[in-house]
């Protein structure tokens, strides 16, 4: 199995999700084949949830990454889980160049990238 599954599939296992009981895992690799992991960290005021994506791009980018070059998103859905709205929007400013890897616990799998499932972004290029 890619590597990037992988640690997607074992990081979903620490998602904090008591109130969705949702749980998503998602990897990031960057230029350098480092590997940034994040699950899924609910609130009991609902709004202040942040998604695995987000988790995983913040923690590369302050960890240091410069290109980052895959993600991995991983859930527990028949069809394998696109990142949400607000994630789009982060994984385009950091990582609009990258494949997206979208996987079941069942193993199916999709890949794509960034640019395709987020068309027509508003970005730093409008500033
Ligand atoms: N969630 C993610 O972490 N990533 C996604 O791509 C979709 C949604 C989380 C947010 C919330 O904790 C739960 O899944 C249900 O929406």
């Amino acid at each position: 199995m890619d590597n990037l599954i992988q640690a997607a599939l074992e990081v979903r296992k620490l998602a904090h999700a008591p109130f969705s009981r949702f749980k998503v895992g998602a990897a990031i690799e960057d230029e350098k084949g480092r590997v940034f992991t994040g699950c899924n960290v609910e609130n009991a005021t609902y709004g202040l949830t942040i998604c695995a994506e987000r988790v995983a791009v913040f923690k590369a980018i302050s960890e240091g990454a410069a290109k980052l070059k895959r993600v991995a998103v991983v859930a527990d859905t028949d069809d394998p889980t696109p990142p949400c709205g607000a994630c789009r929007q982060i994984l385009w400013e950091f990582c609009g160049d990258a494949e997206l890897i979208m996987a079941n616990l069942a193993g199916k799998q999709e890949t794509t990238t960034i640019k395709q499932i987020f068309p027509r972004p508003f970005d730093a290029s409008f500033l």
